[in-house]
Formats: C-alpha cells, structure tokens, sequence
C-alpha cells in the first residue's frame, strides 16, 4: 500500500475524485508549439541581460536612459520609468545642467529625496557649457554649474561630467583648473566630453589631468556621420565629408567610448513641405524610411524581439564598444529596449541596416 501511494504521488498531474484515481492525459507534442514555447522562454530569461562597460573603474550599462524630456512629466511617472530601466539592468541616467532649465535633474532629486537606496543603484552623469545664447567652458561657469546639479539631484557626487558642447572660447588651462578642484573635493569621479571633434578632444586631453572617457555623439541608422566618413574615404561622395576627424577611429585607438544619442532620431520632411525631426518607427517617418523598417521589422522578427531592441543592437554590434542614450519618456516604450544587448546581429546583417537607412557603399 505504501509502495502505491508513492507510485500515485510520483505521477505528474494525477487527480482522485469520486473515489477513483484519474490520470490526467498528456497532451500530444506539438513539434511547432514547443519550439515557439522554447523561443518564448528564451526571451525570458536570457534576452533581459543587460552588458556592462567599464569607465574609470565605474561599471556602467550599455544601454543608458537620457532624461532631457522628462520635465512636464509627473513624477509619478518618472518613478515608473526609473523603475523599468533598473529592472532592465539600466544603471546609466545622462543628464544636463539645462534639459528643462533644470527641472529634469531636480525631478530626479526629488526621487532620490524619497527613495534614497535609488542613489547608489545609479551612475549619475549630468553635463555643463551650454547657456542661452553662448557656450562656456570658463572656470567659474563649469564649477557653479556642478554645484547646481549637485544640489538639484540631491546628492554629493557626479559620477560623470561631460563638457556639453566645444567653447571656441575655451581656455583648456581653465578647464583643467575646474577639474582638478571638482575631483579633489569629490564632487565629479569621471570627466568626458560631448560633440568635440579629434582635435578639440585631443587639445584638451593634453592639458588636463584627467583622462577623458567619454565623447557623446549623435547616432543612429539614419544619421551617422561618423561612420559614413569612413566608409565613403576617398570618393566624391558628400558622405565622404569628414566633420570630426577621423572620430570612431579616435576613439577606438584611445579608449574613449563613444555614448550615442538620437538612437531613434531622423529628419524628414512632409507633403507640405514640412520639417520634422523624430523617430523613424513613427507612421509620420515611416513614408522615408520605408526600407529601414521594413529591415528591422524582419530582423526583430527574426531575433524574435522588438525593433526598438534591433536599432539599438546595430549600435552596440559596432566594435567600438559604444554605449547607446534612448530618451523615451514611457515605461512602456523603455521595456521594448531590454534584448539589445542580446541581440545576436551579424556584419551582413549590421551593412544592410545601414544601407536600409539610405546609404550607399562606393
Ligand atoms: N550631448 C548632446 O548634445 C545630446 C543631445 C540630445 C540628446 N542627448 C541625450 O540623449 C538622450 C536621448 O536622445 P533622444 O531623446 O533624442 O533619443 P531617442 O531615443 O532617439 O528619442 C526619444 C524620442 O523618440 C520617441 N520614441 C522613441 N522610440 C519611439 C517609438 N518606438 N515610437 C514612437 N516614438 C518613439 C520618444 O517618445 P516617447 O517618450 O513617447 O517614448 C522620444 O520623444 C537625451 O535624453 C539626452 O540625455 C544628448
């Protein structure tokens, strides 16, 4: 009896009912059902990998969260949004001292206010040097600029400071100043730039005492300067103009990541003549970039995920080992990024993303 009821209790789905022992049937293997059913579970559990890359001994996710549109949000929603890039392994948060005049860091200060623990979940990293008008890479401007920021998003350090945009002004020994006080009094870990060319970045590397880590530039399928440069390199092709110098290379050759924004970003114009600037997933930009949605439409159904997770994966395929900004403001649309670091693109299958997007090869 005893050897029964230890058979019984080993069958899987067993039933007793109306003093009879029934066995439930196993339903008949669907060759097709399984294979969807092992797809299924794959984007479960091995697509939500975030990958990770070192800067200045911070580790930092490949796929960082820009916050410049976040500032007639309630922070109700921001609370989610944050919440969702943790949950995808997000650590990286790009601010800047003027997204929103300010309002976007201080609504991220206001979080931390209520949650505290947030703060050691994240690498803050804010910029400096644009004002109304001008830019200002001077001493005083860099460091009430920090002090601004600090004191916005509540907290006691910057993890990382980019320099917003070049100053033709910019007197690099004032940079240097700026840095070394802001680095002895622990207000900025790591320093890097946005938007400078070669030899902006170059100029200052070699008067300052820190090593910059980071040039963050404007990229996607549909805009990529600094990638056509150097496939088009000694044709008469416009997309031969090479406006920063030789950057990828740059920065492969110095280590210096590249972050990306505008990862969905693209201009287009309408039957009226119209200029937009937007994502080219809208139904607006679609008409334009017909061929490139198409192609990532096919690759996401090919990888089984979103082609939201596809454009960021042609930035994150590059060897350069470059980090990719998304500026969604919606949970839900952040969610549609979580596979990119997993998804599997090969070279032929990166070059025709790029050709989709426009471009040609000589
Ligand atoms: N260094 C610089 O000079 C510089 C310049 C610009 C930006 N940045 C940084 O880079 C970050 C990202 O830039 P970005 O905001 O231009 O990036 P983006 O991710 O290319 O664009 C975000 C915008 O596209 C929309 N969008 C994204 N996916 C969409 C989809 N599938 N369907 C419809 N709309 C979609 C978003 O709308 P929803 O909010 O509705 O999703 C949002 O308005 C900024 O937040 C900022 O931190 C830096």
């Amino acid at each position: 009896m005893q050897y029964f009821a230890q058979f019984v209790k080993s069958i899987k789905g067993v039933a007793r009912g109306r003093g009879k022992i029934f066995i439930k049937r196993r339903p008949i293997k669907d060759p097709t059902k399984k294979r969807q059913t092992l797809a299924n579970r794959r984007s479960v559990w091995y697509n939500h990998r975030m990958k990770y890359i070192d800067v200045g001994g911070i580790k930092a996710s490949k796929l960082a969260l820009g916050c410049m549109r976040i500032a007639d949000k309630p922070i109700e929603n921001i609370a989610r949004l944050v919440s969702a890039a943790l949950d995808i392994g997000i650590n990286l948060f790009d601010h800047a001292d003027i997204y929103g005049g300010g309002k976007c860091e201080q609504l991220y200060g206001e979080l931390i206010k209520n949650r505290p623990s947030l703060r050691e979940r994240m690498v803050l990293q804010t910029k400096c040097g644009i004002m109304s008008g001008r830019y200002n890479l001077g001493y005083n401007h860099i460091i009430e600029s920090v002090e601004g920021s600090l004191k916005r998003l509540n907290t006691d350090r910057i993890d990382i400071l980019l320099l917003h945009r070049p100053d033709t002004l910019m007197r690099p020994e004032e940079i240097a100043r700026a840095f070394d006080r802001l680095e002895r009094d622990g207000k900025v870990l790591r320093f890097g730039v946005s938007n400078f060319s070669v030899m902006q970045t170059e100029y200052l590397q070699s008067v300052v005492n820190q090593k910059l880590y980071v040039n963050q530039m404007q990229l996607s399928p549909a805009f990529c300067p600094i990638i056509d440069a150097g496939i088009n390199v000694n044709t008469s092709s416009p997309a031969a103009v090479d406006r920063d110098g030789g950057l990828l290379e740059y920065c492969r050759m110095r280590g210096i990541t590249i972050q990306t924004y505008g990862t969905m970003q693209c201009e287009f114009t309408d039957e009226s003549g119209y200029f937009y600037s937007g994502a080219f997933t809208t139904d607006a930009a679609k008409k334009k970039y017909f061929a490139l949605n198409f192609c990532i439409d096919g690759l996401a159904q090919k990888y089984n995920t979103t082609k939201e997770a596809v454009a960021v994966a042609w930035i994150l395929h590059h060897p350069a080992n470059m980090q990719a900004v998304i500026g969604t403001t919606l949970d839900r649309h952040l969610t549609d990024y979580k596979d990119c670091c997993e998804v599997p693109l090969d070279d032929r299958e990166w070059y025709e993303i790029y050709r989709a997007a426009g471009h040609t090869l000589p």
